[in-house]
């Protein structure tokens, strides 16, 4: 069986939900505590024995690029100030040569088609994708774990949790096969966006999967869905009648980021797990509240 060596992660989104923050700045730089969405992101894939990510990004997101390079005349500057400890935590953003490589969406027509967009440089392979958005936390990482999973079963994994049910038409929605045990289980069906009342569960797709190659060519077919927008679920559906499809149950939470009080939680909760910062930020949330 291959393994997973690449992640697709698609930052070509306006990030509309935190609109005025994103009016200039991508999204996906949104800072948690000190370090942008997307270094969590690509981090998490790295953490996971991925080697390659490939952001698939649109205008107006070259900042995306420059944060993953140097900076010579911040680090110019630091070095000349002494300022070592800076210094490292600048120079600790930087993947290593050719780990990363972008593509760019030239027109928003939905995740399925942002996914497409990288299937010259994913290749006939199996490929993780993670959307930049949700933010995972746990003792392993949602992607080591899913890994760990994969190399057992193959076929295809994405992760899912379970939503409010008069949430899911936020969210693509997933129908297990029999009853969901455990933390990997079958699928036999998903939608995506359903109406409250016409969901098949309330598991929702969190922004982790594992796919394997064959997508791509259902992507190419698939027609515009919910939104008017080209759809991953939709294609991901049509495979699940050819490959085996599994749902996962992350142990860890997952943040979404790409939502105005998700972000506010995210930064709390990650937050009051940094050592330096835990006692004083318990200390001011006892006092405000
Ligand atoms: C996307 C996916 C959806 C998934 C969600 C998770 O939707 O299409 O299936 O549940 O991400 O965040 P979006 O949030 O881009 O509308």
């Amino acid at each position: 069986m291959k393994s997973v060596r690449k992640v697709v992660i698609p930052v070509a989104g306006h990030g509309t939900r935190v609109l005025p923050a994103t009016k200039s700045i991508p999204k996906e730089l949104l800072p948690l505590v000190d370090r942008p969405l997307i270094d969590y992101v690509v981090n998490e894939a790295f953490d996971a024995g991925i080697d390659h990510a490939v952001l698939v990004t649109g205008r107006n997101k070259g900042a995306i690029e420059d944060y993953f390079d140097h900076a010579f005349e911040l680090e110019a500057g630091l070095e000349g100030k002494k300022k070592t400890d800076i210094l490292n935590d600048v120079r600790n953003t930087i993947p290593k040569a050719g780990a990363l490589s972008y593509t760019r969406q030239q027109a928003p027509l939905g995740l399925g088609h942002a996914i497409w967009c990288a299937r010259q440089i994913v290749g006939a392979e199996p490929f993780a994708v993670s959307l930049p958005d949700v933010v995972m936390d746990g003792n392993t990482g949602c992607l080591a774990q899913m890994v760990e999973h994969y190399k057992k079963t193959g076929g295809n994994i994405i992760a899912v949790e379970r939503v409010a049910p008069e949430e899911t038409n936020k969210y693509g929605i997933v129908a297990p096969k029999g009853e969901a045990v455990g933390a990997l289980f079958e699928m036999s069906g998903m939608i995506e966006k359903p109406a409250p009342g016409q969901a098949p569960s309330n598991l929702a797709i969190t922004g982790r999967y594992i796919l394997q190659p064959e997508i791509f060519d259902l992507l190419e077919k698939t027609p515009r869905g919910a939104g008017g927008e080209i759809q991953l679920t939709d294609a991901m559906d049509a495979l699940m009648k050819e490959q085996s499809f599994y749902a996962f149950i992350y142990e860890g939470v997952s943040h979404d980021c790409g939502d105005k009080l998700g972000w506010l939680k995210a930064n709390i909760a990650l937050g009051l797990k940094r050592p330096e910062f835990a006692s004083k930020l318990k200390d001011f949330l006892d006092d405000i509240s």
